[in-house]
């Protein structure tokens, strides 16, 4: 039933249109950049090679990829990975050197002036780091700045603003300058600013890396929060991990100038493409990043409501276990059982299994990370069962799994203490015979020798 469910969902995001789709996307800054592009050789060539025989960096190196409507969508990579150069492309405000971007099946590489800004107006809106507000005008002034750029009479932009202000949390503020502002609301204007013009698309360039940590989570919980009430289509960029993983249906991860990974943050974490990957998701938290779906089982036997207590309980007895799960009709979750309530049922000449059923039960739905099921597995004595939208039983998750997965994280956080603490003793050695790091030769440190 579990694989007739996710076949579902994937016909559902396959029928998802695509949004914005970008192939074969190459930008290349310096001296004759397409020269890089079409030689063979230097197309293959690394980014360092390239620098060295043209001038010229490589900012983006053939990246392609789809972003479907309604997608909470993230870049990812290391400082100079090229986020912030495809993004800029893809609306172009750097103009890409070679390769497509499809917008609503548009490919707007072709597109002059006037197209172009007809785009940026009236589909796209964008975030940046830096907040970008005018700094003499007021909140609903910045907020409204688009509108009256595009021409909209001054009475309804006004009004227009005042609901993304509303929106965004910012009511009261208005007539305030950003100055008079916390990061955290300043960004909140540069938000209300971008979706004024209600734009399909929004992208957004690390707009919570200016802002401490509290804020910043607050930050995504309100960005989700609209996401679901707005259902835009959204490419953000970050460098933080833990932030992709919160926010995002899919991410794309970035070395270089090019992805080397697409998945969701599920499949990132439990299956890395390669050792760069692995190193960046290493530090993610199990708990917090695994779901329901992809920790629970299927059980050994599962039980139908029209069977009758005997068979049921010849059934659990043939499988040796104590307890199962009852189904209705498509399978839609009844409760549970045991063996010692089919007795007691038995006894009393009961013959509708129904009448068994325990109700302490916990449910969850498929997206459920783990960390949230520990208070439920604690307070029951069962298995967790996972359910869809029709309540629907997908499967189940054993308190051992969790325990497991909890285990396995204070294991890893174990592992790093020690670690840490066996740097710091090597550190002190260091010290007792009078070499310190600085004085042992630089190639020492990493080369094999470091380690005997
Ligand atoms: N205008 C430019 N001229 C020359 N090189 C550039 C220019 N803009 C970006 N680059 C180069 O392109 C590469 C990608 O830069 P980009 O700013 O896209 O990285 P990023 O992933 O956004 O990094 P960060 O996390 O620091 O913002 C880097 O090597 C950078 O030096
Ligand atoms: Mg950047």
């Amino acid at each position: 039933m579990a694989e007739e469910e996710q076949g579902s969902t994937q016909i559902l995001d396959a029928d998802r249109e695509v949004c914005v789709e970008v192939r074969n996307l190459w930008k290349v800054f310096g001296p004759n950049p397409r020269q890089v592009v079409e030689d063979p050789e230097l197309r293959n060539a690394s980014k360092d090679r390239i620098l060295q025989d043209t001038g010229c960096v490589v900012g983006l190196r053939d990246v392609s990829f789809e972003v479907r409507r309604g997608e909470f969508f993230v870049l990812m990579g290391l400082s100079g990975s090229g986020k912030s150069t495809l993004i800029r492309c893809v609306i172009r405000l750097a103009e890409p050197t070679a390769g497509s971007v499809l917008i609503n099946g548009d490919d707007i590489v072709p597109y002059d002036d006037d197209k172009l800004g007809e785009l940026r107006r009236s589909t796209t809106g964008m975030v940046f780091q830096h907040f970008g507000l005018l700094p003499h005008r007021s909140v609903l002034d910045n907020v409204a700045y688009g509108l009256k750029v595009r021409g909209v009479p001054e009475a309804e932009r006004y009004e227009r603003a005042q609901v993304y202000i509303e929106k965004v949390g910012l009511k009261g503020w208005e007539h305030h300058l950003p100055a008079a502002l916390s990061g955290g609301m300043q960004q909140r204007v540069g938000i209300a600013r971008a979706l004024t013009g209600d734009p399909e698309i929004l992208l957004l360039d690390e707009p919570f890396s200016g802002l401490d940590p509290l804020i910043r989570r607050q930050m995504q919980d309100e960005l989700m929060d609209l996401q679901a009430e707005l259902q835009k289509t959204l490419l953000f960029v970050t460098h933080d991990l833990t932030e992709a993983l919160k926010v995002a249906d899919r991410m794309a991860i970035m070395r270089d100038g090019e992805i080397i990974q697409i998945g969701s943050p599920e499949e990132v974490i439990t299956n890395p493409s390669d050792s760069y990957v692995r190193q960046f998701v290493q530090d993610a938290s199990p708990t917090k990043v695994l779901t329901a779906r992809s920790v629970m089982e299927q059980p050994p036997v599962l039980l139908y409501s029209w069977q009758g207590p005997k068979a049921a309980l010849q059934i659990l007895r043939d499988a040796n276990v104590d307890s199962a799960f009852v189904v209705a009709r498509k399978g839609r979750l009844l409760g549970m059982v045991t063996v010692e309530g089919l007795v007691r049922l038995i006894r009393r000449r009961g013959t509708r299994l129904r009448d068994a059923l325990d109700p302490d039960l916990a449910t969850c739905s498929a997206d459920a990370v783990v960390e949230d099921l520990v208070p439920m597995v604690a307070a029951s004595r069962y298995p967790v069962a996972v359910v869809d939208e029709d309540e629907r039983f997908l499967g189940e998750v054993y308190v051992s799994t969790i325990i497991a997965t909890m285990i396995r994280e204070q294991e890893e956080e174990e592992e790093e203490e020690e670690e840490k603490a066996s740097v710091e003793q090597a550190e002190v050695v260091d010290e007792d015979t009078g070499v310190t790091r600085e004085d042992s030769s630089p190639t020492g440190d990493s080369g094999e020798g470091a380690k005997s």
